[in-house]
C-alpha cells in the first residue's frame, strides 16, 4: 500500500441525504443548490468526501431507491448542468463526491418495467425477473425484505415479477446480456462527470439463483427472518460483476467503490473487496453494538481478521437506515458519550463513514403513524416504525425549521433544533462538533491513525478501550473510558517507560501521568497520545 494520502482510504467519508439536508428553493424537499451552499461547512468540518444517497430520476416509493432514469438527476433536486456545479464545487474544496448507485432494482416506473410489463414477447420482458406460476402459486418461497412474498402477479400477462424490497421495486435481470451492459455503463456515465466513487446499493443482491430453488426455512420472526437466504442473495455470478466494476474503475484515475453488503457475514462482505475486486465493503456491526467497550472490540478485531491484507476496513456508527447512534447509546445531553464515540471511531484503523448530523448529535424524531413517510414503517407498524427517524432534516440554526427550509419540510425537524444546531456548537469551543473538527484534523495530519496499524491494549474490556496505533516511528496510544466514573488503563511494562505527550482529549489539556503504569482516565474521556 502506497504512502502517498489517499482520499478514500485515509479520509473521512460524510453521507448525506440530500432530501434533508437542505433545502434552497423552500419546497420542504433538500436540494443540489442547498449542498452546494453547505459545501463550505464541509470543508470546515473537514471531510474528504461526501456519499449522496441517489439524486436520480425517483417516484420515491423507497426515497430514491426506486430509480426511473439512471442518467439523469431528479427535477426536485435540480439538473445535471447542477450536479456538474456540485462536483466542481466540491473538488475546488478537496472534497470528493460518491453517487449512490441503486442497480439491483429499479422502480417500476422506469420505461424498462413499462416495456417489460406489456406482453410476454416484448423486447424488454427479460430485463426483469418474470416467472410462470406454479401450480397456480407463487413461483417458490421467496419473501421480500420490506414484507410479504416477493413476487407479485401480473393479471395482464399471467406471470410474477420478482422484487426483494417493495412491488414497486422489481429486481433487474443481471443474467441478461444487455441489461448488464447497459448497467455497467451507468458507472461509465456518472465517472466521465467527474464524479470520484460509487456507493452500491445492495449489490451483493444482483444474482439469484438460477433454478428459482425454495430457501430452506428456519425459525424467525417475520417470514423473511424464517428462511436462509441461500438462493436470493451471495450467488457466484457476482463475482465477475465485481470485477467488471473494478475494470471500469481502474480506467480513471483514483476511482472508488463501496458495496453494501447485505444480510451476510463479515467474511463474506470481505470476500468482495481488495485487489481487483471492490476497494472496500461494509460491515455493519457497529450499528448493533451497545454501549459497551468489550462488544467494540470483538467487532473490530473480528472485522480486522476477516478483512484481507490487499483491502481495507471501514466503521459505520450511522446511515439512513438506522436509529441514529445518540439515539441508540441513550446519549445524556451532555455529548461526552459521543465524544467517546466520535473518538473511537476516528481513530480505528478504517474509513470513518459519518452521516449528517451525527457531528451536533442528532436524535431521531418520533413519528407517529399518520406522519411515516417510510415504506418499511408503514408496513410493519407499530412492530417496527420504520427508518423516518433518522432522516429528519439537517439541524442548521434555530431558525425556523432548524434552517433547513422555509417551507414544510417533507418530515418534521426535531423538537429540539433551538439548542442542538450547527450555529450554536460552531461558537462553542467545548461543543461536540468542535471536538470532530478537532479529531478530523488530529487524524489528518497524523499518519499513524489514518494509515498505522493497529492493536489493542486490553482484552475483554469491562469500561475502558486502549489500543495503539502505529506507522514508521510514530506511535499513537487511544484510551476511551465508556463509564462516567474515573477508571485506570493498565500499561505494560514496556508502555509504561515511554514518555508520552497529549494530542487531544475532551477532559484536559496536560498530559496525563503514565509513569507508575496506570493512564488514569477520567469519566467519559477520550484520551489521544504520542510518544516522545
Ligand atoms: C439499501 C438502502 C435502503 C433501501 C434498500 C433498497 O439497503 O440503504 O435505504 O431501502 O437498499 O434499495
Ligand atoms: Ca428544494
Amino acid at each position: 500500500m502506497s504512502k502517498e494520502y489517499l482520499w478514500w482510504r485515509d479520509g473521512v467519508i460524510y453521507q448525506i441525504y440530500p432530501r434533508s439536508f437542505a433545502d434552497s428553493n423552500d419546497d420542504g424537499i433538500g436540494d443540489l443548490h442547498g449542498l452546494i451552499g453547505k459545501l463550505d461547512y464541509l470543508a470546515e468540518l473537514g471531510v474528504d468526501g461526501i456519499w449522496l444517497s441517489p439524486i436520480n430520476p425517483s417516484p420515491d416509493k423507497d426515497f430514491g431507491y426506486d430509480v426511473a432514469n439512471y442518467k439523469d438527476i431528479d427535477p426536485k433536486y435540480g439538473t445535471l448542468a447542477d450536479y456538474d456545479l456540485l462536483i466542481a464545487e466540491a473538488h475546488k474544496r478537496n472534497i470528493h463526491v460518491i453517487m449512490d448507485l441503486v442497480l439491483n432494482h429499479s422502480s417500476d416506473q422506469h420505461p424498462w418495467f413499462v416495456e417489460s410489463r406489456k406482453s410476454k414477447d416484448n423486447p424488454y420482458r427479460d430485463w426483469y425477473i418474470w416467472q410462470d406460476p406454479k401450480n397456480g402459486k407463487v413461483p417458490n418461497n421467496w419473501q421480500s425484505i420490506f414484507g410479504g412474498k416477493a413476487w407479485e402477479f401480473d393479471e395482464k400477462t399471467g406471470q410474477y415479477f420478482y422484487h426483494m424490497f417493495v412491488k414497486e421495486q422489481p429486481d433487474l435481470n443481471w443474467r441478461n446480456a444487455a441489461v448488464r451492459k447497459e448497467l455497467l455503463s451507468v458507472f461509465n456515465f456518472w465517472a466521465d462527470r467527474g464524479t470520484d466513487g460509487f456507493r452500491l446499493d445492495v449489490f451483493n443482491e444482483y444474482f439469484k439463483d438460477a433454478q428459482f430453488r425454495d430457501n430452506p426455512t428456519k425459525i424467525g420472526r417475520r417470514a423473511f427472518d424464517a428462511q436462509e437466504h441461500l438462493y436470493d442473495t451471495n450467488q457466484p455470478e457476482m463475482m465477475g460483476v465485481v470485477h467488471d466494476i473494478r475494470a471500469i474503475l481502474d480506467s480513471y484515475p483514483e476511482r472508488y467503490a463501496v458495496g453494501e453488503t447485505f444480510m451476510t457475514t463479515m467474511e463474506k462482505a470481505a470476500y468482495y473487496s481488495g485487489e481487483g475486486k471492490l476497494h472496500a465493503t461494509f460491515d455493519f456491526s457497529f450499528l448493533w453494538n451497545k454501549w459497551d467497550p468489550g462488544s467494540f472490540l470483538k467487532s473490530i478485531q473480528k472485522w480486522e481478521s476477516a478483512i484481507s491484507a490487499d483491502s481495507w476496513p471501514n466503521y459505520v456508527l450511522n446511515n439512513h437506515d438506522n436509529k441514529r447512534s445518540a439515539t441508540r447509546f441513550k446519549a445524556p445531553e451532555d455529548d461526552e458519550r459521543l465524544k467517546v464515540a466520535a473518538g473511537m471511531q476516528l481513530t480505528l484503523r478504517g474509513t470513518p463513514f459519518l452521516y449528517a448530523g451525527e457531528e451536533i448529535g442528532m436524535r431521531d424524531i418520533k413519528v407517529k403513524r399518520s406522519e411515516i413517510q417510510d415504506p418499511v414503517g408503514k408496513h410493519y407498524w407499530p412492530i417496527n416504525v420504520g427508518r423516518d427517524g433518522c432522516r429528519s432534516p439537517m439541524q442548521w440554526s434555530k431558525d425556523i425549521n432548524a434552517g433547513f427550509s422555509k417551507g414544510k419540510p417533507w418530515l418534521k425537524v426535531h423538537p429540539n433544533y433551538i439548542t442542538r444546531n450547527v450555529e450554536v456548537q460552531a461558537e462553542d469551543p467545548k461543543s461536540l462538533f468542535n471536538f470532530y473538527r478537532k479529531l478530523l484534523k488530529l487524524r489528518r495530519e497524523t499518519p499513524a491513525l489514518h494509515r498505522g496499524s493497529f492493536m489493542s491494549l486490553n482484552f475483554d474490556p469491562k469500561r475502558v478501550l486502549g489500543y495503539l496505533r502505529q506507522d514508521g516511528d510514530q506511535t499513537v496510544l487511544v484510551a476511551l473510558n465508556f463509564g462516567k466514573r474515573k477508571v485506570r488503563l493498565a500499561l505494560g511494562n514496556s508502555l509504561r517507560r515511554r514518555q508520552w505527550e497529549l494530542l487531544l482529549s475532551n477532559k484536559r489539556v496536560t498530559s496525563p501521568s503514565v509513569a507508575n503504569g496506570w493512564l488514569a482516565l477520567e469519566g467519559d474521556e477520550v484520551c489521544i497520545l504520542r510518544q516522545k
